[in-house]
């Protein structure tokens, strides 16, 4: 079965789309066909990493219905089993795209030939970014070892939880009412965390928040912590996990340490993913080792429920940020 995996971080340029190019090699030389798709819109530059021209047409085009299929825009990357799909400028990063419109590109990244979908988004908690990173069957989140990075990072899941925890309800149900009241009154810190909300959620209105309380629970976002220079930066990491665990119920798991590597910035100048550069490097090292966990990985949580979901565009985003 065919496992989509989205990239995200809360701040920008933390090396999401180095990552995206290089895991994605990484699984193909695994013998595994993998498509990258470029969601970073209006500020694509995945095909940078790889080496090749933006002179393809991209995900604008099925969004604008200029093309009916995904498939019809894969792009080849010269890597065996390595294919792309470009973002492009049809797109610009404020568009604001609407529910049924992701559900239409997400239905047909389901239908791509492929062992792994890997999405590299653009950076920020924004709802175009949260909803693809929901609907994926795996998240993984990449911070720097930076406070600000952790922070955002932190900013990121807040809405991801939010957004679970809304679209496991109905459209005008009351327990969504009651969601947004509890998001809008909680001030950082204090109170009970999103898990602990649902579970009382559960506890009134029986059978009704079962949705709600298993998608809180299958979240795990994998953390990636890119650009380590000491072992002690991992720290805050652990930090992360301990304020999601206690202000949002939500477990995160640990998936990669990557060195900070001088050979990325060559790479990237050279237009190429560091692995195939430089298979030996600390950076390539890490990212075929994390290649080879995810491969063996068991299938993740079905998050198809998500996909499912009725009734999410609408809803405010200035209603929790
Ligand atoms: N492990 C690393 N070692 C050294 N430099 C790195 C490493 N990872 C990323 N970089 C540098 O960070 C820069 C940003 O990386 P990248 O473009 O992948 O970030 P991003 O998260 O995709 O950014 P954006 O949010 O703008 O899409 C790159 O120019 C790269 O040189
Ligand atoms: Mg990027």
């Amino acid at each position: 079965m065919q496992r989509l995996l989205a990239v995200a971080s809360g701040k920008g340029g933390v090396g999401k789309s180095v990552l995206t190019a290089n895991l994605g090699l990484a699984l193909a030389r695994l013998g595994k066909t993998v498509v990258l798709v470029d969601l970073d819109l209006g500020a694509s530059n995945l095909h940078t990493c790889l080496g090749i021209r933006n002179r393809n047409p991209g995900l604008g085009s099925l969004v604008w219905k200029q093309e009916k299929s995904l498939a019809s825009l894969l792009v080849e990357t010269g890597q065996e089993r390595l294919w792309l799909i470009p973002g492009d400028s049809l797109l610009p990063g404020t568009a604001n795209l609407d529910w049924g419109t992701k559900r239409r590109v997400l239905k047909e990244m389901a239908r791509l030939p492929a062992d792994f979908v890997l999405l590299d988004l653009g950076a920020g908690s924004s709802y175009n970014v949260v909803d693809f990173y929901l609907a994926a069957s795996q998240g993984l989140l990449v911070i720097n070892p930076e406070i600000t990075s952790v922070l955002n990072a932190y900013s990121f899941l807040k809405t991801a939880a939010f957004r679970v925890l809304l679209s496991a309800f109905p459209p005008k149900a009351e327990e969504r009412a009651e969601v947004l009241a509890f998001a809008g009154a909680k001030t950082e810190g204090s109170g009970s965390s999103f898990l602990a909300f649902a579970e009382e959620l559960a506890g009134r209105f029986p059978g009704k928040a079962d949705l709600a309380l298993a998608s809180l629970r299958s979240l795990r976002p994998q953390v990636i912590l890119n650009r380590a220079k000491a072992p002690e930066d991992a720290d805050l990491g652990y930090r992360l996990r301990d304020i999601s665990r206690k202000n949002l119920g939500i477990e995160l798991g640990f998936s990669g340490f990557l060195l900070e590597d001088e050979g990325v910035g060559r790479s990237i100048a050279a237009r190429q993913p560091l692995l195939a550069l430089d298979p030996a490097s600390p950076f390539s090292r890490a990212v075929q080792a994390l290649a080879s966990r995810i491969a063996i990985s068991p299938e993740p949580q079905d998050r198809a429920w998500f996909l499912e979901a009725e009734g999410l565009e609408g809803l405010a985003a200035e209603a929790f940020t």
